[in-house]
C-alpha cells in the first residue's frame, strides 16, 4: 500500500518534473520558429532563475540585438542611398551648369566689342543657354518622374495599339539622316488579346526602351517591336542591332543612376522595371556585345483585373 502510495507520487514528480523543463523548451522552439520566420520582436517569458531561465533570457537579449543590428543596418543602408542621390543630382547638374557660366561670361565680355559683333556673339550664346536650359529640364523632369511614379490605372488596353504610338511618335527622330537612319520593324500579333493596364505608363516604358535602342545604335540599324502571347501572358520584345552589352553590364542595366552616356541619369530603366512590377509583370534582357539587345516584358493576361477594368470603364464612361 506504501509502496503503491511510492510509486504514484514518483510518477507524478517526474512528470511535474518533465513538464516544467518541456513546456519552457517548447515555447522557447515557438519563440525561435517565430524568429526564423521575420519576427523578430519576438521575447519569452522567463519564469525561473535555472539553466532555462538564463536560456529564454540569452534568448531575449538575442532578438533585442537582432533588432538593434537590424535598424542600424537600415540606417546605414538610408543614408548610402541618400548619398548616392545626392552625388548623382550634383554631378547631373554641374554638368550643364558648367556651359551656362560659360556663355554668360562669354556674353559679358562681347558686350565692350563692337555692336555687330556682339549681335552676333548674343544670337549664338542664346541659342547655347537655351539648349543646355532644356538640358537641365530634362534632368530635372527625369528626376522628379522617377520619384512621383504613379500606381497603375488599370484598364481594358490593347499593346499592339500602344506599341504603334510609341512608333508614330519617334518616326521622325527615327528616319533623320543625321545620325543615321534606323529601320523601324513592327511584328505585332494580330490576335493579341486585351490586357488590364495603364496605358501611358506602358507607353512611357517603351518609349524609353526604343530610346535607349536609338541611343545604342550611333550608325543606324535596325528596332523591331515584336508582340505574341501564350495561353496566361502577353509579350513585347524591343530589339536591336546596336553596341550590346556585356554580362557585367546586363547585372548592373536596372540599377537606378547607372549610365554609360555623358548626359544619361541611368534612370530610363529602373522607370521601365518599376513600371512593369507594378504591373506584375517581367523584364529580362538578351544582348550580346557588338551585336545588339533584346528586352522582354511579359505582362500576365488576367482575366479577373480584365473583368473589373472594363466594369470601372463602363462606369467612367455612364
Ligand atoms: N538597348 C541598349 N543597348 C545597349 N546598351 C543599353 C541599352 N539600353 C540600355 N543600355 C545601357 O544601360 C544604361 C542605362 O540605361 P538607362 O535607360 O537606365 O539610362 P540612360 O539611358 O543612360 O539615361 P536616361 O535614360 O536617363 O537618358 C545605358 O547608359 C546604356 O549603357
Ligand atoms: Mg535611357
Amino acid at each position: 500500500m506504501v509502496g503503491g502510495g511510492g510509486i504514484l507520487l514518483a510518477i507524478l514528480l517526474s512528470g511535474w518534473a518533465a513538464a516544467r523543463v518541456t513546456r519552457p523548451v517548447e515555447v522557447l522552439a515557438a519563440a525561435a520558429r517565430d524568429v526564423a520566420g521575420g519576427n523578430w520582436n519576438t521575447q519569452v517569458e522567463v519564469n525561473s532563475a535555472d539553466e532555462l531561465g538564463e536560456l529564454a533570457e540569452s534568448f531575449n537579449r538575442m532578438t533585442r540585438e537582432l533588432l538593434r543590428q537590424r535598424d542600424q543596418l537600415l540606417q546605414t543602408e538610408r543614408v548610402a542611398a541618400w548619398r548616392e542621390l545626392a552625388r548623382r543630382l550634383a554631378h547631373e547638374l554641374k554638368n550643364p551648369l558648367f556651359p551656362l557660366q560659360l556663355t554668360v561670361e562669354n556674353l559679358i565680355r562681347a558686350r565692350q566689342q563692337s555692336r555687330e559683333q556682339f549681335d552676333e556673339i548674343f544670337l549664338e550664346s542664346s541659342s547655347t543657354l537655351l539648349a543646355e536650359i532644356a538640358n537641365l529640364k530634362a534632368i530635372i523632369s527625369r528626376f522628379s518622374d522617377f520619384s512621383r511614379m504613379p500606381h497603375p490605372q488599370l484598364q481594358r488596353v490593347q499593346l499592339n495599339e500602344i506599341v504603334q504610338g510609341v512608333g508614330r511618335l519617334f518616326q521622325a527622330q527615327l528616319q533623320a539622316s543625321n545620325p543615321p537612319a534606323i529601320k523601324c520593324e513592327f511584328e505585332l500579333d494580330e490576335h493579341l488579346e486585351p490586357i488590364a493596364a495603364d496605358a501611358e505608363l506602358l507607353h512611357r516604358a517603351i518609349s524609353n526602351l526604343l530610346l535607349n535602342a536609338m541611343d545604342a545604335m550611333p550608325q543606324g540599324g535596325t528596332v523591331r517591336l515584336r508582340t505574341w502571347q501564350t495561353d496566361n501572358s502577353v509579350y513585347l520584345e524591343v530589339s536591336d542591332t546596336g553596341t550590346g552589352l556585356t554580362s557585367e553590364e546586363c547585372e548592373r542595366l536596372f540599377t537606378p543612376y547607372f549610365t554609360s552616356k555623358q548626359h544619361g541619369t541611368g534612370l530610363g530603366l529602373a522607370i521601365v522595371q518599376s513600371i512593369v512590377s507594378d504591373h506584375d509583370g517581367k523584364i529580362s534582357v538578351q544582348s550580346s556585345p557588338g551585336r545588339g539587345t533584346t528586352f522582354r516584358i511579359e505582362l500576365s493576361k488576367n482575366p479577373e483585373k480584365l473583368k473589373l477594368a472594363a466594369g470601372q470603364r463602363n462606369r467612367a464612361n455612364a
